[in-house]
């Protein structure tokens, strides 16, 4: 009986509006990746108003200060956005908000690109915060959305399309940025504007879109609208799985109290999945990942690579390569073992890594190796680190907690980011050749955790997998003894 039924139907509808959220993604991307190659350039534009302003160019010191600024200011502003997730879906719903970010796009794209006719750093700086607010927000809005209206079998290759679209960003942006093309002199600025154009794309696809079905029916307790939705999506006019799904979810919720961020800690329920859902975070970002992104070229020089340049561009088409590997995967293997699997080959590569950056000096041809583990380190990123915690979030939470999950989880990637973006140099300075350790015995613990503690929530309804965390909690309440045997009566069933 079940398999009869059309679960894997894949729409065109459901693409094109998958398509529309996952624009958001690919400007995360776009704007991680657009500020490594014009780093001169703007360099050179800072003294250059200083020179007007002041008659003398900035210390070397001030304009280091001010480039980190510009850099780090975008962390900063992704903490805010991805905070503010939670307030603004449970206010505008899913798909107005989406609208309503791409205005801070405009306006964040806008300011860079009038940084030159200005004459103003400042400019630039506030561009980067807003539009560091913008994708704050992306990182959680997409995932989202894309959750909710994705057939349950299929919400793991689709959670991956969000990874697919911040990776092409990324390798858009390192394309766009080179000399010959966006990264000169003049047209630095136009680089960091044309955020403003996929904005505008979007603008002008969602509102095709419908809201996503689970905030109709159970936020706003729109029947007819979520049905009308659901037939749309999924291609035919029997939803009443979906419909049946969500009401129970709707019912359950009701009972709840509406969930704030401290009661997410502070119920037994909430707190384990919310525990998961940080770590998971974490673990993507204390993996040591943007070391890679922000810095690659950088450590390919250290390791004797001969053209740097090539091999950080060769790291994003890695990477782009192997998110679409795991899209394939990631309904079969299932989301637990990948993410074992991405750990346990990162932390191999940061030892490799290790070796070659260490030996380098003594034998040459250990500058192959360099590139071969980083290569390997970005690969195995995106089997499972990569995409999995942005999108396991809105699977470990139910529709009533999901939006201060979102944010909480949002926040503490984004607070990770910045960490390791502000203090890498500083620990590479430190540690020298040694650095990647730290990511490897990072990447051992949260392999140690994610083996313990996540569960699998391939091809399970949310509600299944919010009930497997309220039955967990409450076998842990008991005894030895009684535990075993519920788990045989569980089991049993
Ligand atoms: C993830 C991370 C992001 C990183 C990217 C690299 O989306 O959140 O910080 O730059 O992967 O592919």
């Amino acid at each position: 009986m079940e398999d009869e039924k059309p679960k894997k139907k894949v729409t065109f509808y459901l693409l094109y509006c998958v398509s529309t959220a996952v624009i958001g993604s690919l400007q995360f991307g776009y704007n991680t990746g657009v500020i490594n190659a014009p780093e001169q350039k703007l360099r050179r534009f800072f003294q250059n108003v200083s020179m007007e302003r002041y008659g003398e160019p900035f210390s070397p010191g001030t304009n280091t200060m001010v480039w980190s600024i510009a850099v780090a200011i975008f962390s900063i502003g992704g903490m805010v956005g991805s905070f503010s997730v939670g307030a603004m879906v449970n206010k505008f719903g899913r798909r107005k908000s989406m609208m309503l970010a791409n205005i801070l796009a405009v306006i964040g794209g806008g300011f860079m690109g009038l940084s030159i006719l200005t004459k103003s750093f400042e400019i630039v700086i506030v561009g980067r915060l807003i539009i560091g607010v913008f994708c704050g927000l992306c990182t959680g809005l997409t995932p989202m959305y894309v959750g909710e209206i994705s057939p349950t079998a299929l919400r793991g290759a689709f959670g991956t399309l969000h990874q697919l679209g911040v990776v092409i960003g990324i390798l858009v942006a390192q394309i766009f940025g080179l000399e010959f093309l966006l990264g000169s002199d003049t047209l630095w600025p136009l680089l960091l504007a044309l955020t403003i154009l996929p904005a505008i794309l979007q603008s002008i696809m969602l509102p095709f879109c419908p809201e996503s079905p689970r905030y109709l029916l159970i936020v706003l307790n729109q029947e007819e609208e979520a049905r009308k939705a659901l037939v749309r999506l999924r291609g035919c006019e029997d939803v009443s799985d979906d419909i049946e799904e969500m009401k129970e979810e709707g019912m359950k919720m009701a009972l709840e109290k509406k969930v704030t961020i401290p009661e997410l800690f502070r119920s037994p329920n909430y707190r384990q999945p919310i525990i998961i859902a940080i770590v998971l975070q974490l673990s993507q970002q204390l993996s040591g990942i943007n070391a890679v992104f922000y810095y690659s070229t950088g450590i390919f020089d250290t390791a004797g690579v001969t053209q740097p340049i090539y091999a950080t561009i060769g790291a994003g088409v890695v990477n782009t390569v192997f998110t679409v590997v795991s899209l394939f995967l990631v309904e079969r293997a299932g989301r637990r073992t990948l993410h074992l699997i991405g750990l346990a080959g990162m932390a191999i590569c940061a030892l490799l890594m290790t070796i070659s950056l260490s030996l380098v000096n003594t034998n040459q041809s250990l500058s192959y190796l360099a590139i071969v583990a980083v290569f390997g380190f970005v690969a195995s990123f995106e089997m499972g680190p990569g995409p999995i915690p942005w999108f396991i979030v809105a699977e470990l939470f139910s529709q009533g907690p999901r939006p201060a999950a979102m944010a909480v989880s949002g926040f503490s990637n984004w607070t990770a980011n910045f960490l390791v973006g502000l203090g890498f140099p500083k620990l590479e300075e430190l540690c020298g050749p040694y650095v990647f350790i730290i990511f490897m015995i990072f990447l051992i613990l949260f392999f140690i955790f994610t083996f313990l503690r996540v569960p699998e929530t391939r091809g399970r309804t949310f509600d299944d997998i919010a009930q497997g965390f309220s039955a967990s909690d409450a076998l842990q309440q008991l005894d030895t003894k009684t535990q075993v045997a519920a788990c045989v009566v569980l089991l049993w069933h």
